[in-house]
């Protein structure tokens, strides 16, 4: 798909024509990866940060936040969980936590491997390729590290780099892929300062990139942050991409046309704008993943990206039964399995076929 075709989507306010893309996107993948819905359990390890991100609720200096670390033992305990529940992955996520030491986390996820089925992804932010390159030998299957813009000044201006100086995001994901995971990366929609044009490009890149899972949401302003409070305003006047609901469908649906065989969840942030029913729409839309949270509830309300989380007081049986339901009755079923990406001889962004939207 070409950059003008995104672009002309992300710009669409037609409900008529939006209506195709939406079609399209659910055609897509229904076709590439099926009916099934796979159910990743998400617990939120550590929200210890030590990094400065503009608009994260976790970042280091937001003293405002109780903070917590898992003990192995708790996060064996809802891996365990996680198989009892049928799930076939569970994603381990947190700050840039140095507390988590490269060797805690081998042995939790050799534990994790050694005792269940599970596949294991890892969302842990930046760490060194040897940190990455021992978790891979431990046994991780795939990790998550989104780029979160494309745009290098929009992103040096909301992610000062660590004291020490960091890593390029887009060099740890080709680090990742070298190392035999799964790649998964994304970005927020609606970044102040974010312009269709940056976003379109985002998209494009999720191609290059031959990503095999592509998360996104919309952008949610935390009190507690420097953006939260608007001193990190952007730029981009008429061009600026609404952080809503509508352009997150957008990007889902556009992600799988460029993407056709990645994993793509309806995340809990587009849950957090439409609580009915935000979920579903994503899921007929584009998505076909979603991430119920394991998280022990007097952690989960500790892991606050942003305010009013969806799911904050559910307990893990909620969420379980909660989405079981909301997927039966789009009438899809409970993908089975690990529900690893399918590969294929054919990469990303050449496999979208018709090019409807330039076609009008
Ligand atoms: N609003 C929306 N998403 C956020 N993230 C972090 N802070 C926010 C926020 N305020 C997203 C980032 C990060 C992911 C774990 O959560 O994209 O990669
Ligand atoms: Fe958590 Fe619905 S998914 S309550």
């Amino acid at each position: 798909m070409k950059h003008a075709e995104i672009l002309g989507w992300l710009r669409e306010t037609s409900p008529g024509r939006l209506e195709t893309l939406w079609h399209r996107a659910d055609r897509v993948r229904q076709e590439y990866v099926g009916g099934e819905v796979h159910l990743r359990g998400l617990i939120e390890v550590s929200n210890y940060c030590v990094r400065m991100c503009m608009y994260c609720g976790l970042r280091a200096a937001n003293d405002r936040l109780g903070r917590y670390r898992m003990t192995p033992e708790e996060v064996l305990d809802c891996a365990r969980l996680a198989q009892r529940l049928g799930y076939g992955t569970v994603v381990l996520q947190s700050g840039e936590d140095d507390g988590l030491s490269a060797e805690m986390v081998a042995g939790i996820v050799r534990q994790i491997k050694a005792e269940t089925p599970l596949a294991v992804t890892l969302s842990l932010g930046e760490r060194s390729p040897d940190e990455l390159a021992l978790w891979r030998r431990a046994g991780a299957d795939r990790y998550l590290l989104r780029f979160e813009t494309s745009n290098r000044a929009l992103y040096e201006r909301i992610h000062p780099p660590r004291p020490a100086g960091g890593y390029d995001r887009l060099e740890l994901l080709g680090e990742l892929g070298r190392l035999g995971y799964q790649v998964g990366s994304g970005v927020m929609i609606g970044i102040p300062g974010q312009t269709f044009a940056d976003l379109a490009d985002d998209i494009a890149l999720f191609a290059e990139l031959d990503l095999d899972m592509i998360g996104v949401g919309p952008y949610l302003p935390h009190p507690h942050t420097p953006m939260g409070v608007g001193l990190v305003a952007g730029a981009a006047g008429n061009e600026q991409v609404p952080a809503d609901e509508l352009t997150t469908y957008k990007v889902i649906a556009l992600a799988r046309l460029v993407c056709p065989r990645a994993n793509i969840p309806a995340t809990t942030a587009l849950a957090t704008l439409n609580r009915q029913n935000g979920r579903e729409l994503g899921l007929t839309r584009g998505a076909n993943v979603v991430m119920p949270n394991l998280t022990p509830v007097r952690y989960r309300q500790l892991y606050e990206i942003y305010p009013n989380k969806a799911c904050v007081s559910e307990t893990a049986e909620d969420c379980h039964g909660c989405l079981r339901g909301r997927i039966a009755a789009l009438g899809r079923t409970v993908g089975r399995g690990r529900g690893d990406a399918a590969t294929s001889p054919v990469p990303c962004s050449t496999t979208s076929g018709s090019n409807e939207y330039a076609e009008r």
